[in-house]
């Protein structure tokens, strides 16, 4: 095992954030994605992140440089079998999150940590499926992770608290403060955000009022840095709506139900910033 190497799987927003300050904080790391473009797109966004923290004289230039160094890049998942943790950072599917803890659960070392960044899926179902159930736990980051100062840990049933210590260490050496939660839908942070989010969706929808005055009113009326609407943009569309999903399904309780204009939004393909067009036009 090579103990400074962290694995990181999927190259999206999150993947590519983690990825930067595992790097920037030292750590040799294997990004792994099936989709070579993908991972492009990520070599281009840390640049351009590093770019503008080092800009801000955040990072000296040498360790913008060392950081980039330490970043390798593979399309095999096979490539993470020697990491000390895999952290998980693929698209909100319980079905392929299922099947990437089995496959990786086969190949680690035997204390190798596994960690999900998972934005609501229970861990101890993603725990479930692998060999060594009580060496998963979730590690869930802030997008944007380079500026984010939160990692929300949760213990699946299964978690061990050797895990979980380790966990929570490696995120306070990612430069992170620490929040402990349960495995319950949408664990902290979720459970109270993506609700907000939502209600600001059904305020929209019923013509309360403009989305820029509800983004407005909340970043103003409650210091949000950015408003509901904008930030569910941000965020992802398609995210936002799998975490309501989770939230809905998992405690029965309508007050989750997702706001039918979001799930127009996702099926017509308007994901927010990331495909050009959400509730702004990007
Ligand atoms: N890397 C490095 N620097 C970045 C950056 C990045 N990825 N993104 C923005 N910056 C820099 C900008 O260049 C800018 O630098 P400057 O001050 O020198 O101009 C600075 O950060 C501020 O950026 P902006 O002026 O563009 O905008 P803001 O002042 O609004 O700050 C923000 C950006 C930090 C993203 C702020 O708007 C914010 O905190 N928004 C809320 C984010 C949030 O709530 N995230 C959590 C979402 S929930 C989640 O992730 C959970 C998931 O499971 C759904």
């Amino acid at each position: 095992m090579h103990d400074k190497t962290i694995g990181v799987v999927g190259a999206g927003q999150m993947g590519a954030g983690i990825a930067q300050v595992s790097a920037t904080r030292g750590f040799e790391v294997l990004l792994y994605d099936v989709d070579e473009e993908a991972l492009n797109r990520a070599l281009d966004r840390i640049k351009g992140s590093l770019e503008k923290l080092s800009g801000k004289g955040t990072l000296s230039e040498e360790e913008k440089r060392d950081a980039l160094g330490r970043i390798r890049t593979a399309t095999s998942l096979k490539s993470c079998k020697d990491a000390f943790c895999v952290i998980e950072a693929a698209p909100e599917n319980a079905a392929l999150k299922k099947e990437i803890f089995h496959q990786l659960g086969e190949m680690v070392h035997a204390d190798a940590i596994l960690a999900s960044n998972t934005s609501s899926i229970s861990i101890t179902l993603l725990a479930s499926v692998t060999a060594h159930p009580e060496r998963v736990a979730g590690m869930h980051f802030m997008n944007p992770v380079p500026l984010m100062k939160l990692v929300e840990g949760i213990r699946g049933l299964q978690t061990s608290e050797e895990t979980f210590l380790k966990v929570k260490a490696l995120a306070q050496h990612l430069g992170k403060e620490f929040i402990e939660a349960k495995d319950a839908p949408g664990f902290v942070v979720n459970r109270i955000l993506a609700p907000m989010i939502n209600e600001a969706i059904y305020a929209y929808s019923e013509g309360l009022a403009t989305a820029e005055d509800i983004d407005k009113g909340m970043m103003l009326g409650t210091n949000q840095p950015m408003g509901p609407l904008t930030l569910a943009d941000y965020v992802g569309l398609d995210v936002i709506l799998a975490v309501l999903e989770v939230l809905h399904e998992g405690f029965g309780d309508p007050k989750y139900r997702p706001a039918p204009l979001l799930r127009q939004y996702v099926t017509a393909g308007w994901l927010g910033r990331k495909s050009g067009r959400g509730f702004y036009q990007y």
